[in-house]
């Protein structure tokens, strides 16, 4: 039987770096719960490793990877996924989640994060891998909608159509990253609020907030900035239709000290709350 406290997730957590390891340990911050990079934590005996074993009893924790490539047309990696559900066993995450996308091809990984044409053919063979992936959990996968700077001839449909239709499709849960909303709506011309009202409420497990960096002709979803005015309106929209869920602040790029990381969390909650206080109060 499990030792560990119950994974239950609330408030606004913190994307777990290496760079804070040493004040975590040392001032034990008062951060409702962290999500790990799951991919950084697969190998056994790591110092990541360990710190996520002596943190986890005192937070509750979700995993998070690009390591999946659910979009790819090879076969899934068995030896990508034993190793996931090694860990995901040792640590009890509150739930695993990976990206909308694919990242490798012929054995080749890429590690980004590579948009897929929007068609229902491509949906469909999304969903089939899903169902395999959320099989051998044995829970709901929990997918990401990514930034993108491209878009293929092929896509017959809108993003967020295409969204719902794998969720329909595999019956996964939904990360929603809503500054990725923004930075695609900008690089590709279309209205986050279409995007973010059409998405299905009951759903999002999830909130991601990051910043971006302006380049002039498009938007770089670097996460190495603070969260900008435009994504913070729009995730007050996102809490007024979807309600209270965990959000996240993820910073991966000029990482600032942990304590600059809590005022971005705090930020975060102050809107949720005013947000929230508006649906209790209508
Ligand atoms: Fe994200």
């Amino acid at each position: 039987m499990s030792t560990l406290p119950s994974p239950s997730i609330q408030g606004c957590g913190i994307g777990l770096r290496s760079q804070h390891f040493a004040t975590i340990e040392a001032q034990k911050p008062a951060v409702p719960w962290f999500e790990i990079l799951s991919d950084n934590y697969l190998i056994e005996g790591t110092v990541q490793r360990e710190f996520a074993q002596q943190i986890r009893p005192d937070y509750p924790i979700t995993f998070h990877g690009v390591g999946l490539s659910i979009g790819s047309v090879e076969p899934l990696n068995k030896e990508y996924l034993k190793r996931l559900l090694k860990l995901k066993k040792e640590l009890e995450p509150a739930w695993v989640s990976d990206h909308l996308c694919w990242t490798s091809a012929h054995g080749y990984n890429t590690h980004d994060l590579i948009p897929l044409p929007y068609t229902e053919h491509v949906a469909d063979h999304i969903a089939e891998r899903i169902l395999q992936v959320q099989d051998a959990l044995g829970e709901r996968l929990v997918i990401e909608n990514v930034s993108s700077y491209l878009q293929f001839k092929d896509t017959d449909m809108s993003e967020w159509d295409f969204i719902n239709l794998v969720i329909e499709k595999s019956d996964c849960n939904l990360l929603l990253d809503v500054n990725n909303i923004y930075v695609s709506a900008i690089n590709h011309q279309f209205n986050a609020e279409d995007y973010l009202l059409a998405m299905p409420a009951d759903k999002v497990k999830e909130i991601h907030l990051a910043g971006y960096e302006d380049k002039d002709t498009h938007l770089l979803d670097t996460h190495s900035r603070p969260v900008t005015k435009p994504v913070w309106d729009l995730f007050a929209k996102a809490v007024q239709h979807i309600g209270d869920v965990p959000v996240l602040i993820e910073w991966d790029n000029d990482i600032p000290e942990f304590s600059r990381l809590m005022q971005e969390a705090d930020t975060a909650k102050k809107i949720q709350q005013e947000q929230l206080s508006k649906l209790v109060n209508t």
